[in-house]
């Protein structure tokens, strides 16, 4: 078996606890790399004065992982910069909140060819290479060039942006023929491989052939959608652990009766959480005999906070939860808890499992997780409702749960009341529907189903 060689711009160091608060994807990869041996390698989250490519190396629970440190500037015009000041909003359909500096690109492209020169001589030559998401890109091109002939994948975590939103950035062609030096290109819906594939016959004058695969001139990509699932099996024994019920019981009380509305999101304009209060607003406003029965918690970490879009978001939902809280609440009673901080994987698995409904609703999402892991985490005698964005990547799948516009206040306030409403057996047949799919899909599926495309095994390609 060949050996996998991870490339992302954040790296999961492995817990000697297996059971430790591992996000999903580092679960999946982290098994992948214990399975095939083998190295992740990226930035290691530290900033030197002078970029040297020393790595540093840590080995543990079966896996080698290598990161390096970038300079300050590299974190201004690469990660704060190119990655999120540009190509994020731009993926994510916010043209308005683009910014196309050329320094940016300049830092982007140094950037990859840091991580091509220090993990170049990491690669043997019949190792697997995978590389992950948007900061990425080029960074396949820059391998080849320096000589690597490896089976050599690429898959984006983001929505694929539609063909006339990508023209705007001033480099886009360059920065979509690079993806023509990976063997395999994956996505996580077919919407996102439908916008790629429209950008290579409109804008490149290529081909898709009987294969699936994008063609231009003489190079080749085998394009396909490989939609991210969650350890499903993980994540329910995780709602059914001691911290999980502790967690839950917690919650049950501090909630004297009412049923809990619950949002996890990282603190980011793509997750709708301005649209996503002004709806439950619109659901207190329309509904005012149903106002103390119900209250929201939402959970927001903050993220990226040294960019400007970030610090804006923080200060509007800050205004608007107080402002919503004001108006409408109660001596005995508040309807949102506003909470900018992380749980532990447990303590919020309990948490899901006591929430009546979850709203799920950004505006674009690559696919977002915290839909699977609430239907993961829920009682399956007493399974709650996810209410779920259709711009979600994660709608393509979960056709079950309650889908909304999320633009629309009305919607969401609608689709409260159906969920609240929603009698046990309905609630049942959705989510045993939902959770079978979770259960076949799983993170594990999904690393398979990419690696046997990059070994050229297409038969188990996702239809
Ligand atoms: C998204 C991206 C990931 C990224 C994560 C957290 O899920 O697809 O690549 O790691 O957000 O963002 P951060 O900037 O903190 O790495």
């Amino acid at each position: 078996m060949s050996r996998l060689v991870v490339i992302s711009n954040r790296v999961a160091v492995p817990k000697a606890d297996a059971s430790g608060n591992q996000g999903g994807l580092a679960v999946a990869l982290l098994s992948a790399l214990r399975e095939h041996g083998g190295i992740w390698f990226g930035w290691s989250g530290e900033t030197t004065e002078q970029f040297t490519g020393e790595i540093h190396r840590t080995e543990g629970n079966g896996v080698t992982t290598a990161t390096i440190d970038l300079e300050e500037q590299d974190l201004d015009e690469y990660y704060n910069g190119y990655a999120n000041r540009t190509l994020w909003p731009l993926f994510h359909y916010r043209i308005d909140l683009t910014e196309f500096e050329r320094d940016f690109a300049g830092g982007y492209s140094r950037v990859n060819k840091r991580f091509a020169d220090t993990v170049m001589p990491l690669i043997d030559h019949d190792d697997l290479v995978w590389v992950h998401d948007y900061h990425l890109i080029p960074l396949g091109r820059e391998l080849r060039d320096r000589g690597l002939k490896n089976r050599l994948g690429f898959f984006l975590h983001t929505p694929w942006p539609p063909a006339r939103l990508l023209t705007s950035l001033p480099s886009h062609r360059k920065l979509v023929e690079s993806l023509f030096a990976y063997d395999v290109v994956g996505f996580h819906t077919e919407d996102w491989l439908d916008s790629f594939r429209r950008y290579v016959v409109d804008i490149l004058e290529g081909t898709i052939d009987e294969d699936g695969c994008a063609v231009v001139g003489d190079r080749r990509v085998h394009a396909i959608v490989a939609p991210i699932g969650i350890d499903t099996a993980e994540f329910e024994a995780a709602a059914r652990s001691k911290e999980a019920r502790f967690a839950r019981d917690r919650m049950h009380m501090s909630s004297t009766g009412r049923s809990l509305i619950v949002g996890v999101d990282r603190l980011d304009y793509s997750k709708g959480l301005r649209e996503r209060l002004l709806g439950y607003e619109r659901f207190l406003a329309n509904n005012p005999d149903r106002r103390a029965l119900v209250y929201l918690l939402q959970i927001a970490p903050p993220s990226r906070a040294t960019v400007d879009t970030y610090q804006e978001i923080r200060s509007d939902l800050d205004a608007l939860s107080g402002r919503i809280n004001g108006e409408y609440a109660d001596i005995d009673w508040v309807p949102i808890r506003y909470v900018n901080q992380g749980y532990p994987r447990q303590e919020l698995a309990g948490i899901y499992r006591a929430a009546r409904i979850a709203l799920v609703t950004p505006l674009r999402d690559g696919m977002n997780l915290v839909a699977k892991e609430y239907v993961a985490a829920q009682d399956p005698d007493d399974p709650g409702v996810l209410i779920l964005s259709t711009f979600a990547g994660a709608a393509a799948q979960m056709k079950e749960a309650v889908l909304v516009n999320p633009y629309s206040a009305e919607d969401m306030a609608d689709a409260i009341v159906k969920a609240l409403e929603m009698p046990l057996a309905e609630r049942k047949r959705r989510w045993e529907s939902m959770i079978d799919g979770l259960r076949r899909e799983d993170v594990f599926w999904w690393c398979r189903l990419f690696l046997d495309a990059l070994e050229g095994k297409h038969a188990h390609e996702h239809a």
